[in-house]
């Protein structure tokens, strides 16, 4: 071959090798990847694919691109309340898939668990459920779209004190989101006159019901209030409930929604029946914004599952990261983007929400709601509202 014909083959090989180079590394900045971290299997299954649903929906109704980028979500399973595995995971999906942001978390272990790899990795963390108050302040890269338990306790402890409920007995779930609606019960409703007559923790882990609900009733309370995490627990609970006769005995019984969630009312059946919660969505809630995502929900995942509140926080998180990168021009950063979220404001099929720029933490109005049988089926029929509610633990 000639000098000239070396040169010819030297300059293509290059040229090549550059648009190699260019083109591998401009397709991967096209994609924008997100984690998700949920629970997929075991008795908190339902939390991942709620979640995921609801991503699913809004990426079905808006498209998978945002800003010149593709949106691809990978999905782990932390199998249920397993802080070590969550973290592991978290760290796996940083370090090898690349992800620019984290979100899900259905339980409160596995978020506290996964805050510190967002710091270290100054990638956004977006809370679809995991509800304990403290939550937030564990990480500068967290913001949560979802709620806290003190949030919607509040409302129902006033509702309750302003309604004629003279003395109540508290009932939760023994970790993070039961102790704070605890405490959020207890001030709220003895700062309106009311007295607490007693209280008992349930294990979150395998809970039997019976004694519990035994206890209370030995007690005499005029009214019980209730938190357990949303699902099949709240099933077991009402089926002791009214094994033990309590509503017989004139008990009246109060709850955060998470009771009433609407991924499992329907199997509660005519116990739950007149029952009174507080929350922020409900499946009934009457607006264009929650017709337009139930559609959407059910166009994209079949009409097997109800869309609850996680499913509308997996809605409403994937609009703050499609929101946020439209903001960034497509930028990843994880500081611009946790700039981006601070102060949005979403039309969420719950109502309005904005992220309080000082604490990355909802601002949402509390529904009061009594179920109620609309249509043949079991509902949440909001009757009340507590508007711009604040986490009042912070
Ligand atoms: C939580 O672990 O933070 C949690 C789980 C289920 C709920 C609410 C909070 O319904």
């Amino acid at each position: 071959m000639t000098t000239v014909g070396i040169k010819t083959v030297l300059r293509f090989l290059v040229s090549a090798v550059v648009v190699f180079v260019w083109t591998s590394t401009a397709s991967s900045q096209e994609d924008v990847k997100i984690g998700l971290v949920g629970e997929f299997s075991g008795p908190f299954a339902d939390y991942g694919q709620q979640m995921f649903n609801g991503m699913n929906a809004y990426m079905k109704q808006h498209g998978d691109t945002i800003a010149g980028k593709k949106i691809e979500v990978i999905r782990k399973d932390t199998t249920g309340p397993a802080p070590d595995i969550a973290k592991r995971l978290a760290q796996e999906l940083v370090t090898r898939d690349k992800v620019d942001v984290l979100a899900g978390f259905g339980l409160t272990p596995n978020a506290l668990a996964v805050a510190p790899v967002a710091t270290e990795a100054r990638k956004p963390m977006v809370i679809m459920n995991a509800a304990t108050s403290i939550i937030t302040t564990k990480s500068p890269y967290i913001v949560r779209v979802s709620m806290t338990l003190p949030q919607v306790t509040q409302p129902m402890a006033q509702w309750a004190a302003r309604n004629g409920i003279k003395n109540v007995y508290t009932v939760v779930s023994d970790y993070g989101p039961g102790l704070d609606a605890e405490a959020a019960f207890n001030k709220a409703f003895t700062a309106a006159g009311g007295q607490i007559t007693g209280s008992v923790h349930i294990p979150l882990k395998n809970p039997d019901f019976a004694p519990f609900v035994q206890r209370v009733k030995d007690a005499k309370p005029e009214a019980v209030f209730l938190f357990l995490p949303a699902g099949e627990q709240g099933i077991a609970f009402m089926k002791a409930y009214k094994e033990r006769g309590l509503a017989e005995a004139g008990i009246r019984l109060v709850a955060t929604g998470d009771i009433t969630d609407d991924g499992v009312l329907e199997a509660m059946g005519d116990p739950v029946v007149g029952l009174i919660t507080s929350f922020h969505y409900s499946a009934a809630h009457d607006s264009p914004e929650n017709k337009a995502f139930l559609k959407a929900y059910a166009d994209a995942n079949g009409t097997k599952l109800r869309p609850n509140f996680m499913a509308v926080a997996g809605y409403d998180g994937m609009a703050a990261i499609y929101a946020a990168l439209k903001k960034t021009n497509g930028s990843t950063d994880g500081d611009a983007l946790m700039a981006a979220f601070k102060g949005m404001r979403i039309a969420s099929p719950r109502g309005p929400i904005t992220i309080d720029p000082e604490t990355r933490d909802v601002i949402q109005t509390i529904y009061i709601r009594k179920v109620e049988k609309v249509n043949g089926g079991l509902y949440n029929v909001e009757f009340d509202k507590f508007p711009e509610q604040k986490d009042p633990g912070k």
